[in-house]
């Protein structure tokens, strides 16, 4: 993992790229750093521009305007076959008609680099990647974990000063995923190389970043570590974008004396009930994540009541669906879960819950 402290190794400053004709740009304004040793994930939803990106760190694109830097060289002077720079796309893109060893030797015969040298760095890479004892096979021999070993093994052969990841695991069934999601960590923390992932998984990103940058729509939402990031999401489109289940935002509204949630009874808790206040009469909208939610016997702060629809059973607890209104929140329980249509009290069990601004989706702040 990298230091906390370590020096930003690369660095990118207000990139903006208008691929022309007449649609919006497909990066507004992209400021981010990327620390020596750090492995960062670009996440965010298809089309917002992360393989833009990814494509103008690596020389494939020009950017329209901003500037970049790797290890302090600006990469504007710097040709793409001269920035050290390993990717990995998507479809792992091997020739089909080389061999493992082959493949891998490739970029090292493009940089001369021939012998015993080359040699010992395509050893040194299968190794990396355990691929020992089948270099002598051909591509289509392979399950597709061990190409995605193999596009890895070829990135990482020229000892690149950064390594990008472009979806690599997208084309991979579940199972491999997760053990190629670990292989692929565990390579980072041995080697340390400062890598960039693109991903549209929140669940990727956060378990193997060491920071995630949260994009939308051209635009970099929050930079920052995956706790921070679940925890105290700047927006409300971070918040529901992020986590397993993802938040769920529900409007609250003044009901005379009191507050309310689909027209069933929210009691907030005191700073809470000031922060909503401050909006001077706007409706807030309140993020809630499952994790954070229990029955509770009475209402009391930071209580919804709500009427029990559902529950399913997910092995050891289960998932009760209750209605507010017309909007819907799952309550996990260990219990013996209420039965439908009974009255049901769900605490928050946050000390501050999450609240956004439900016109610009920004964090309203608890006083
Ligand atoms: N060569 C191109 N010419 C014109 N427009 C492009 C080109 N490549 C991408 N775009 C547009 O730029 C925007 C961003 O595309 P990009 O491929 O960077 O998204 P992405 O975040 O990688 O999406 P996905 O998750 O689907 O791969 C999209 O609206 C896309 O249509
Ligand atoms: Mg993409």
């Amino acid at each position: 993992m990298a230091e906390k402290h370590a020096p930003d190794h690369l660095v990118i400053q207000k990139v903006m790229k208008h691929y022309g004709g007449g649609g919006e740009p497909a990066l507004k304004s992209v400021s981010l750093n990327v620390r020596k040793g750090e492995f960062l994930a670009l996440l965010g939803p298809s089309g917002c521009g992360k393989t833009t990106l990814l494509k103008i760190i690596a020389g494939l694109e020009k950017a329209t305007e901003g500037e970049m830097a790797l290890a302090g060289e600006g990469l504007d002077a710097i040709p793409t076959y001269r920035r050290d720079i390993g990717i990995v796309f998507q479809s792992y893109a091997l020739f089909p008609h080389m061999t493992v060893d082959a493949n891998i030797r490739f970029g090292l015969d493009m940089r001369g680099i021939k012998g015993k040298e080359a040699d010992d760095r395509v050893e040194e890479a299968l190794d990396l990647v355990k691929l020992d004892g089948l270099s002598g096979r051909m591509p289509n021999a392979l399950s597709g974990g061990q190409q995605q070993r193999v596009a890895l093994a070829r990135a990482l052969v020229i000892r690149p000063k950064l390594l990008l990841l472009d979806e690599p695991l997208s084309n991979l069934d579940a199972v491999l995923r997760k053990s190629v999601r670990v292989d692929i960590r565990e390579l980072h923390e041995r080697i340390g190389l400062t890598t960039v992932m693109v991903t549209h998984d929140q669940e990727e990103a956060m378990s193997m970043a060491d920071r995630v940058a949260v994009m939308a729509n051209g635009y970099v939402l929050q930079h920052d570590t995956p706790e921070t990031i679940y925890e105290h999401p700047a927006s409300a489109f971070v918040a529901t974008f992020v986590g397993s289940p993802p938040a769920i935002l529900l409007p609250v509204e003044k009901t005379g004396e009191g507050y309310g949630i689909g027209g069933t009874a929210f009691t907030p808790s005191r700073s809470l009930a000031a922060a909503i206040a401050m909006q001077n009469g706007k409706p807030v909208l309140l993020g809630l994540r499952s994790d954070r939610l229990s029955f509770a016997d009475e209402a009391g702060p930071l209580t919804i009541t709500g009427e029990v629809h559902s529950s399913e059973y997910i092995g050891g607890s289960w998932l009760v669906h209750v209605a507010l209104g017309e909007h819907r929140i799952a309550v996990p329980t260990r219990e013996r879960p209420p039965q439908f249509g009974e009255v049901a009290h769900i605490r928050i069990d946050e000390a501050e819950p999450l609240l956004f601004d439900p016109d610009t989706g920004a964090r309203v702040a608890h006083s």
